[in-house]
C-alpha cells in the first residue's frame, strides 16, 4: 500500500464537506449528539432510525441550522431495512463515506428473569445489527473505491460490567468490540478505517427510561434501577453523567482526518468511571 498521507492545515482537519454519513439511531440521545457534530462539520447526514417520527422531528429542528439531513426508517436488525438504508442514502447523496453504528438497546433484566427472546433481541439489534450495517456499507465503500470511516458505539460494558441486569447487553458489546478489531484488519486494504467509542454513563432518553417500570409490569425485584444508577454515579470520578455532545465530539474526531493513523482502536469516554 503506497503512503498516501497528506498533511492538512488545522482549519481543514475537521472539515467533512462533500462526505455523507449514516448515523443509526440518530433520532435522539447519543445518536443525535453525533448527527449534530457531523452535520456542523459539513457532512450530509442520514438519520437511520426505526422511530421515523422522532427522526423527522430531529431533521426538522436541525434543518433550521442549514444542515444537510435526511431521515430513513430502518430497524438495524432487519436485512431488508439495512439494504434500503444504504440504497436510499446513495440515491439521495451519491455515496456513503462514514457509518456510525449507534443504534442499541439496553434492557435491564436479571438472568433469572431473562426469557430466551430477551437475550436474542439484544444480540439481534446490538451485534447482528452492527454486522448487517458494516457488511452492506463496506460493500458500498469498496465499490466507491475511496476511503471510508466506520465507527461503532460500544460501551464501557464492552470492557467491564457496569451493573447487574445487563448480561445480554455486555455480551453484545464485547461482541461488537471483537468484531470491530477483526473487521478493521480485513478492511484496511480498502482504506476503510474501523474504530469504536466506548461511552460511560451518558444522560439520554434511553437512560431516563431505565428508571421507569415497563408498561404493565412491576419493576424486576432483583434490580432496583434507581439504586443501581446512584451507585454507578458514585463511581464516576467526574461526578456527573456525560452529555451526548461529548460522544459526538469524539466521533467527529474519528470520522475526520484528525484520526488519520487510527484503525482497530476503542476510545473510552466515561468521565473516568473505569478507573474505579
Ligand atoms: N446512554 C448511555 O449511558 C450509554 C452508555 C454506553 C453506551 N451507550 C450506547 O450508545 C448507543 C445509544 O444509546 P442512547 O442512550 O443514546 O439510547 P436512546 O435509547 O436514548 O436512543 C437510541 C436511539 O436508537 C434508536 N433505535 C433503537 N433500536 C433501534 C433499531 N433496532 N434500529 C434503529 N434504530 C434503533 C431509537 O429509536 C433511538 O432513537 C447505544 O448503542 C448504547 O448501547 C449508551
Amino acid at each position: 500500500m503506497e503512503n498516501s498521507y497528506q498533511k492538512l492545515e488545522n482549519s481543514k482537519l475537521l472539515d467533512l464537506t462533500g462526505k455523507t454519513a449514516i448515523v443509526t439511531g440518530g433520532a435522539m440521545g447519543i445518536g443525535r449528539g453525533i448527527v449534530e457534530r457531523l452535520a456542523e462539520a459539513g457532512a450530509n447526514v442520514v438519520i437511520a432510525d426505526f422511530d421515523l417520527e422522532s427522526a423527522n422531528k430531529t431533521v426538522e429542528e436541525l434543518t433550521a441550522k442549514r444542515y444537510s439531513l435526511y431521515a430513513v426508517k430502518a430497524d438495524v436488525s432487519s436485512e431488508e431495512d439495512v439494504q434500503n438504508m444504504v440504497k436510499s442514502t446513495v440515491e439521495k447523496f451519491g455515496s456513503v463515506d462514514i457509518l456510525v453504528n449507534n443504534a442499541g438497546i439496553y434492557p435491564s433484566v436479571p438472568l433469572s428473569k431473562m426469557a430466551k427472546e430477551d437475550f436474542e433481541k439484544v444480540i439481534a439489534v446490538n451485534l447482528r445489527g452492527v454486522f448487517l450495517c458494516v457488511e452492506e456499507v463496506s460493500d458500498q465503500m469498496i465499490t466507491q473505491g475511496k476511503s471510508g470511516k466506520i465507527i461503532n458505539i460500544t460501551s464501557i460494558d464492552a470492557l467491564h460490567p457496569s451493573m447487574i441486569g445487563l448480561s445480554a447487553y455486555d455480551a453484545s458489546k464485547h461482541g461488537v468490540w471483537g468484531f470491530t478489531k477483526n473487521v478493521a484488519l480485513e478492511l484496511a486494504e480498502h482504506k476503510i478505517w474501523v474504530n469504536a467509542v466506548a461511552p460511560g454513563g451518558i444522560a439520554t432518553p434511553g437512560v431516563a427510561k431505565m428508571n421507569q417500570p415497563k408498561e404493565g409490569q412491576a419493576p424486576a425485584p432483583q434490580v432496583n434501577q434507581e439504586e443501581m444508577i446512584k451507585a454507578f454515579m458514585a463511581k464516576i470520578p467526574m461526578h456527573r453523567f456525560g452529555e451526548s455532545d461529548e460522544i459526538g465530539k469524539v466521533v467527529l474526531f474519528l470520522a475526520s482526518d484528525m484520526s488519520s493513523f487510527m484503525t482497530g482502536s476503542q476510545i473510552v469516554v466515561d468521565g473516568g468511571a473505569l478507573l474505579s
